[in-house]
Formats: structure tokens, sequence, C-alpha cells
């Protein structure tokens, strides 16, 4: 009993701390869900009875979606979709409970799959950075890629308002982009990419309607970017980014590998490190680095601050500090030489970016 007791209290305090970093002006509908859900025993429990992997907040808030998206008859539905002003929390008890084996089923084999199309709003000038810096073409490579939905960051219409546009004027996927702050650069066409792979764990098969209706349940509903995300899934259909399964440490020596020679090598992570463990963070930067001895690699990493350990000399902050924020980093890694840099400070979904680099 103590133990049950003492795990709820520890899922208790997770969902506390992820309500406290929602921003309740960005998702006032998961800021007020997962703070009732801290306080909610029966549903703590049904989060205790899935797989430790399950555990974060995420993923029952995923589960809950992908039901209201299959179409479920409950008045959560009409919260979700805007059109009731009903008070959610109750609502996303009462799911949970009459639909908690389903909830159960979809939490013992489905893990956090967010695929944000938003965050190629802050690959933009990142990429347009590094093509200034190491020339082109570009050979992209996304680490815990998803779908893939962002290795057609260039398919996109990236508008960050007075600073400028980027990307095809009539593409179907448009992301705006406030610029809060810096100078970033800001190219009508993102440089040439000669090649794009994208890794994962476990890809989203954009064909797969189950895949798709996950993919979309990881989109918090109030925020606006179901829309775009269907867009982006339909450029996806259309383009076939290639997604190799695996493990990023493991795969990754073979895709570099297969790389053209010539060019610069951009690898990309956005919001992946936090899943691996250190000793894994550890061998990613070291791979990177003994690849940037043979050609020149540049790792792109948008992350929470503290995640990242080779980038505590840069990030700003304090490291560990919830309230330091998102950051999007370069490191380049060439002949020996390994030159990290702050680029900007983001908001997780590419909201908004300050720039610094
Ligand atoms: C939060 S999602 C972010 C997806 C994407 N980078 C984005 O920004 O939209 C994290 C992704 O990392 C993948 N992932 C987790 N651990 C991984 C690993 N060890 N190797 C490869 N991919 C991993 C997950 O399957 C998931 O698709």
């Amino acid at each position: 009993m103590a133990e049950v007791i003492e795990q709820r209290d520890e899922l208790a305090a997770l969902w506390e701390w992820f309500a406290g970093t929602l921003l309740p002006d960005y998702s006032p509908l998961y800021t007020r869900i997962a703070g009732s859900v801290a306080q909610d025993r029966a549903v703590l429990d049904l989060v205790r009875e899935a797989p430790p992997e399950a555990h974060m907040p995420l993923v029952l808030l995923a589960a809950v979606h992908y039901l209201v998206l299959g179409g479920v008859d409950h008045p959560l539905a009409a919260v979700y979709a805007g059109r009731s002003r009903r008070d959610p929390a109750p609502l996303f008890h009462d799911l949970c409970m009459r639909y908690r084996r389903e909830v159960l089923e979809l939490m013992s084999r489905r893990r956090v799959q967010t695929n944000e199309v938003g965050r190629s709003a802050l690959l933009g000038p990142a990429l347009t950075h590094i093509t200034r810096a190491h020339g082109t073409p570009l050979h992209l490579v996304d680490v815990g890629a998803s779908a893939g939905l962002n290795l057609c960051c260039d398919r996109y219409l990236l508008d960050y308002g007075e600073w400028g546009r980027s990307g095809p004027p009539g593409a179907p996927v448009h992301i705006s982009c406030e610029v809060r702050g810096g100078n970033p650069p800001v190219a009508a066409r993102l440089g040439p990419i000669s090649a794009r792979v994208g890794i994962d764990l476990d890809p989203v098969d954009v064909d797969d309607p189950a895949d798709v209706q996950w993919l979309l349940a990881c989109v918090w509903p109030d925020t606006g970017r179901l829309e775009r995300t269907r867009r982006a899934i339909d450029v996806a259909r259309r383009q076939r980014p290639r997604v190799e399964g695996g493990d990023a440490v493991e795969v990754l020596p073979a895709v570099l590998g297969d790389l053209p020679a010539e060019g610069v090598t951009c690898v990309v992570t956005t919001w992946v490190m936090a899943y691996l463990s250190p000793d894994k963070r550890a061998g990613f930067v070291e791979l990177l680095a003994e690849w940037g001895n043979r050609r020149p690699v540049v790792w792109i990493c948008g992350e929470s601050v503290g995640v990242v350990e080779a980038l505590r000399g840069v990030e700003p902050g304090e490291s560990g500090d919830p309230a330091a924020g998102e950051v999007l980093t370069a490191v380049s890694f060439h002949a020996g030489s390994v030159e990290p840099k702050l680029l900007a400070r983001v908001h997780p979904h590419g909201r908004w970016l300050d720039w610094e680099g």
C-alpha cells in the first residue's frame, strides 16, 4: 500500500510539474486538465496501471484525444473542438473512467509521437545560418523524426512577419512565427537540400490511418495546430520523406555513411534528446564529433535548457531551471574542432523565436 501511495504521489508531482510547464495562455485546456489530474487519485491510479514508459502526461492526454478524434460519444469532444465552454477537468475524468480499458490499451502500445511542423519555422533561419557559414548543398538528417514532417521544412511557407517569408508562396502549410528579438536570417528560399533522411525508434506511417490518428492525437487540441498538421501529413504523403526505423545512435552511422561526399551534413534533433539516456546522449555527440573529422557536420538542436550536457556552456540561465525555457543551438564539428553556438531562445512549438545567433 505504501508503495502505491508513493507511486501515486510521484505521478501527482509529475502532473503538477507538467501543468506548470504549460503556458496557460497557450493551452488553457491542457493546463486545466493537467492541474486537475495531479489531484485525481482515480486517474493517477489508471496511469499507474500503464507501463512506466507511458507515465509521461502526454501519453494519457494523447490517448484521450485519440478516442475523441475517433468519434467517441462524450461531451469532452465538444470542448476539444471548441464548441463547448464546459469545464474540461470533470469531463476528462469521466472519459478516463468510462473508457478505462480503451485508454489503457492505447497507453500500453503507444508512446509520444509528436511531429510538430511549427518547428520548421525554427529550422528555417538555422539552416540559412548554416548555408551562409558553411555553404551548400545541405544533407538533412532528422533524428527522432517521427513521421518526417520537418524533413519537408523547405516545402512550407515560413512566415516571420516583417522579417520576411521563406518557402514557396502557395505552399499548403503556412507557419507563422513571431520574431521577438534579434536579427534572424530569413531567405526567400532555404538553401538546396540534396539528401534528406529521418531516423526514429518508431516511425509514424502516414499511410496508416491509426498511426495518423495517433500523430494528430499528440497535437494539443486548443492550440490551432490540428489543421496545419493534417496538411503537413498530406505533403509527406506526396513527398515521401524517408524515415529509417531504429535507435538514433545505432542507425546514425549507416545513414551518415550513405550521404553524398560533397556538401554539409546537417543533423537535426528537435525535442528528442530528453528521450535518450545521458549515456546515449553522450554517445550521440561522440559520434557526430567522429564524423566531423571526415566531413563538415553541423548539429541543430532544439531542446529545453539543461537537457543536453554537451550544451551547458552555451545555454542561457541555470541548467535544470524550468524557467530557463527552450533553446535552439548549433554545434559545428569540423576537423577536430567543436564549436557550439546559441542560435535562439524559442517557443517549443515554433510560435516565436528570439534570435541570438
Ligand atoms: C517528442 S517527439 C519529437 C518528434 C520530432 N523531432 C518533432 O520535433 O516533431 C520524439 C520522437 O523521438 C523518437 N525517439 C525517442 N527515442 C529515440 C531513439 N532512441 N532513437 C530514435 N528516435 C527516438 C520518438 O519515437 C518520437 O518520434
